[in-house]
């Protein structure tokens, strides 16, 4: 980490959008009145509150014994308490006085290409996954069981976790844009034996070869006993003999009967791949019944989802934001998710507002790269569709400028429809600090306050609160119902990226600064560690500079982030090379090809330099501010004093990219 921390403060957003009255009557949590009084409910005792919103919102096989046990940093929620995820999304909605959600939609699916469009009503999907379950039996998957899935977005990626879920299988879900070489090192660490993928998705009118990579990752490994494969765009591939499976053989045998396993609260539910400080993707473990109040409650309040709402979280479900908000909350809530495969302009640029419109979705919620992406495609391309339909909106994934927040509330919301800005983490499990739209004035550029219950403060280098308008260090003060309970196998890295910036005061930190304003309202201010946020998605430094250094002509990289038009920021890479490398712009592309290789597309490096060393400081860090400074094309103006070799940054700003 960078032992130089400066936040700096430059936001200063007067605006303020209070609720509207007309929204406010109708919602969830209604008005300030009732917003104060779930926050003092909370304040007076948060187990009690959170075992209040358990007991009416979840439904539990047998009740808990302990709301918390808690030994920083470990917690245990609803302690002793038998419930399961896919029974809470499924079958609760096709009893008692629910039971005519039989026939509502769960779930309508949008394929890239026009005529593939499906719904699955509450009782279409309970029987699919119960199938599917039974498959999963059939194939020798047992109750704690890693199932490793790498799919498109298609409404079998939902019964495939919904599957795991009902019999206790673990999933670990690969995003569809990671490499073989990724695949491959999560499905070690996961020790997975079971990969459920298809046999490609579709992504801007091409094939994504989503088997073939499924195979490339697992060459030479003898670990995979099944592959299991939908067949989605029909495309020839490969089947390995003994091992690959068709989906659709598999599921023509499956028996629809298949009763939910009586989970204990703190089994494993999934786990999650995200970057942390170093090289080494981390392997985020969320378990069963924290996790699921607090998506179920943030869904229903925050969202402030209604029996006649369709829903559309436009992430992909290979992130967090897809597991929570696409699947897991709002199935929950018996409500209607929208789903669409393909990208936001394909075949054209106004592809979700027509989507929108055909589709008549009442709550939209997307991140601020696709926002200033649709700002840069021309107003033109929205007002050719009403949106009339929309009554909410959202926002997750990165702080999100006034001007985008403005763009998005004049010309989707008509400024008609309130914003939620949704500040969480993959490791939260679930939103963290939002308003709720029928209570919280709004301000552009803020994520406003926590969310009851949830305890955040801004501290400075010894862990003590700041000042209002102060930066400092955002951080939870108490355990929350869908906090990651570790890291997959290593509770010592767990305890280190999380805990030890304050150590023994069970304070979580995750690399966020942030300033609280004097109305409480919180602004964050982006990440103040080794990660950076590209697109809305967290990539490590660290990872990617092993990616350049594993390229036979690079000695030494180092990677930092720069301010980027559409993807917030960009990523800028010095790289050495081995002498007799040719520094050219072939060597250039092919590193910056390697890259994407070795993470994903994603990854690869906007600006390359090469250079003939690094500035670094006499114990051999690496200065990363330099390198920030110069890569977003200042002079560096900060402290030098430290650095080794002077002669370096005169260099560096020579070697800058034509
Ligand atoms: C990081 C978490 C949680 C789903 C998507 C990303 C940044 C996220 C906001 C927001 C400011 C935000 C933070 C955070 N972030 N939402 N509303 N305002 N920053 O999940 O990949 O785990 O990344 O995204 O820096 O730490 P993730």
């Amino acid at each position: 980490m960078d032992t130089h921390f400066e936040i700096e403060s430059i936001l200063k957003e007067k605006r303020v959008f209070k609720p509207d009255p007309a929204f406010a009557r109708k919602a969830n949590v209604s008005g300030a009145a009732a917003y104060n009084r779930l926050h003092k409910e909370a304040d007076q005792n948060y187990q009690r509150f959170w075992a209040r919103l358990a007991r009416e919102q979840v439904s539990w096989f047998s009740p808990w014994k302990k709301v918390l046990d808690w030994k920083p940093p470990f917690a245990k929620w609803f302690v002793g308490a038998k419930t399961n995820v896919s029974y809470n999304c499924l079958d609760r909605h096709l009893e008692g006085e629910n039971a005519w959600r039989r026939n509502k939609a769960a779930i309508i699916w949008q394929g890239e290409p026009e005529e593939d469009r499906r719904v699955l009503t509450y009782g279409d999907l309970h029987r699919e996954v119960c199938k599917f379950a039974n498959v999963l039996k059939s194939r020798g998957v047992k109750k704690g069981d890693r199932v490793v899935i790498y799919m498109p977005l298609v409404p079998e990626l939902a019964i495939a976790m919904l599957a795991c879920s009902r019999i206790g299988a673990v999933h670990s879900i690969i995003f569809g844009g990671f490499s073989a070489e990724a695949i491959r090192d999560r499905i070690d660490d996961a020790q997975a034996e079971i990969v459920i993928t298809a046999d490609g998705g579709w992504r801007r009118g091409s094939i994504v070869p989503l088997k073939q990579l499924v195979d490339k990752a697992t060459e030479k490994s003898r670990q995979i006993r099944d592959v299991i494969v939908l067949r989605r765009t029909g495309q020839e591939i490969l089947m390995k003999d003994g091992r690959d499976l068709w989906w659709h053989e598999l599921m023509q045998e499956a028996s629809p009967d298949c009763k939910p396993a009586k989970l204990d609260a703190e089994h494993p539910l999934f786990i999650l791949y995200t970057s942390g400080s170093t090289g080494k993707p981390k392997g985020v473990l969320h378990t069963t019944g924290g996790y699921l109040v607090h998506v179920t409650v943030t869904s229903k309040y925050i969202f402030d989802l209604k029996e006649d709402d369709t829903y559309w979280c436009t992430a992909d479900i290979g992130w967090i934001t897809g597991h929570s908000y696409v699947v897991y909350g709002i199935l929950s809530n018996g409500a209607t998710s929208f789903m669409y495969e393909g990208a936001p302009n394909w075949p054209g640029p106004d592809r979700f507002w027509e989507l929108i419109d055909r589709n008549q979705v009442s709550i939209f919620y997307t991140a601020p790269t696709a926002i200033r992406a649709f700002m840069k495609w021309g107003d033109h391309e929205v007002k050719k569709h009403s949106l009339a339909s929309l009554r909410l909106l959202g926002t997750v994934g990165e702080p999100i400028n006034p001007k985008a927040w403005m763009w998005y509330r004049r010309l989707i919301g008509k400024n008609r429809c309130p914003i939620v800005d949704t500040y969480w983490q993959t490791e939260t499990g679930g939103i963290m600090i939002s308003p709720l739209p029928g209570a919280v004035p709004t301000m552009p550029g803020s994520c406003t306050r926590p969310f009851p219950g949830i305890a955040y403060d801004v501290v400075n280098e010894t862990g003590e609160s700041v000042g209002p308008n102060e930066g400092g260090f955002l951080v939870v003060t108490r355990p929350w119902p869908g906090m990651l309970r570790g890291i997959y196998g290593d509770p010592a890295r767990f305890k280190e990226e999380y805990w030890s910036k304050f150590p023994d005061k069970g304070i979580y930190f995750a690399g966020d600064g942030a300033r609280r304003d004097r109305n409480g309202n919180f602004w964050v201010m982006g990440r103040v560690d080794d990660v950076m946020n590209v697109a809305g998605h967290r990539l490590s430094t660290m990872e990617i500079e092993s990616a350049l250094v594993s390229h036979p002509s690079v000695t030494e990289a180092a990677v930092v982030g720069r301010p980027h038009e559409i993807k917030g920021t960009g990523i800028a890479a010095f790289v050495t090379l081995e002498s007799g490398a040719d520094a050219d712009a072939a060597l250039k592309e092919a590193l910056r090809q390697h890259v994407a290789k070795e993470i994903g597309p994603i990854a690869r490096p906007d600006d390359l330099r090469f250079t003939d060393s690094l500035p670094k400081t006499r114990s051999g860090k690496i200065m990363r501010r330099l390198l920030r400074e110069l890569a977003a094309g200042k002079l560096p103006v900060g402290d030098t004093t430290t650095l080794e070799d002077f002669s370096v940054l005169a260099e560096l700003r020579e070697s800058e990219e034509s």
